[in-house]
């Protein structure tokens, strides 16, 4: 709202009374409604055009940006297996080195087609990342038989609200307030749903995982290029929380505990270690969980590092390693894909 323009009675200002505000200053406030985020339209539509282009130039070619020849699936022979009766979405898993996808089956968690995984393109602007999406989900419909309303759940290394990216802490800035849900259905021509990729993760970990029965507070804790986290509550996810830009020693906690940090400081897993467990002592500390579910290709190595944690709370590996990010964002897009009807 213009700030000129707006009508303030001072009455109801809480300073003009000193106490810091009464029940009247808040019900006036939630009475108010909030003025939902608008992004710019135009953007989806011209980084969708630019994706277009870029398929156009470079269909499924080996020297594209996103470089298709370093995905290690073979090459699928045959026609595209039918998924009759199954419930399936396609999962997508944006990371910063790294995009992988799969056909998914929503009730076992079982991937039904090759993982493919391409690496980001740099930059990772929109246009070129939606295009190496457009390339994946291409290939694995060669794979399985994909009905034109398969839904794709896309994983995203940032806060997404109603399928805006808000930040982008580990991507390219063109990422940010855009209308990325959008943009890809104008190129997939199928649904998609963004979700936040440590959430999706989460999802995946407590239905099919590490989290199995696991109730009260749960922190999916994602290890890669930033550091992410999801938290659940009785199974229940809460959303786009932002642990790893938590202020630590001055800066973003996850400059010293993602698994990227150990590899960029040089440093030993010992030393590595005790950042991490800072950072999750810092957390504990404000939320007291039960339990950490450590996710991220390091946990493939957890008995490097997970002895060594001092928190009070239980501390175990993920068990979906590298999976979890594609089966949570297609199981999100199908739960998204049900609200919506
Ligand atoms: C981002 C999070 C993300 C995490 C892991 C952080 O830098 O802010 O949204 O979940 O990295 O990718």
């Amino acid at each position: 709202m213009d700030a000129e323009n707006e009508k303030v009675d001072p009455s109801d200002a809480a300073g003009a009374k000193g106490d810091g505000g009464s029940a009247s200053d808040w019900a006036a406030a939630v009475d108010k409604p909030a003025v939902p985020f608008k992004p710019d339209e135009s953007q989806a539509v011209e980084a969708a055009k630019e994706a277009e282009e870029l398929l156009e130039a470079e269909p499924d070619r080996s020297d594209a940006s996103d470089n298709l020849a370093d995905d290690k699936a073979p090459a699928h022979q045959g026609p595209a297996m039918s998924i009759t009766g199954r419930r399936v979405a396609i999962g997508v898993d944006i990371g910063g080195s790294g995009i992988k996808a799969a056909a998914v089956d929503l009730d076992t968690g079982a991937m039904l087609s090759q993982r493919h995984r391409v690496p980001t393109p740099h930059p990772s602007a929109p246009a070129a990342v939606i295009a190496s999406v457009a390339r994946l989900v291409k290939r694995i419909g060669k794979e399985v038989e994909l009905a034109p309303d398969t839904a794709v759940g896309v994983g995203f290394p940032g806060v997404i609200t109603s399928g805006v990216t808000r930040t982008a802490a580990n991507v390219d800035p063109g990422w940010l307030d855009f209308d990325a849900d959008a943009a890809m259905e104008r190129v997939l021509h199928r649904p998609v749903h963004l979700i936040n990729d440590a959430d999706a993760a989460g999802v995946a970990e407590m239905r099919f995982g590490a989290g199995v029965g696991r109730r009260g507070t749960v922190f999916l804790i994602t290890l890669g290029t930033g550091t992410g986290s999801a938290l659940f509550y009785n199974g229940m996810l809460v959303p786009n929380l932002e642990l790893g830009h938590m202020e630590i020693r001055g800066r973003d906690a996850e400059r010293r505990s993602a698994a990227a940090a150990r590899i960029r400081r040089g440093i030993s897993w010992k030393a590595w270690a005790s950042d991490l467990d800072e950072h999750l002592l810092a957390i504990e500390k404000l939320f007291w969980p039960q339990l950490f579910i450590i996710g991220g290709g390091v946990s493939k190595r957890s008995e490097r590092f997970i002895p060594r944690l001092t928190v009070r709370a239980e501390v175990i590996p993920a068990k979906l390693l590298n999976d979890a990010g594609i089966v949570g964002a297609a199981m999100a897009a199908d739960e998204r894909e049900h609200m919506a009807e």
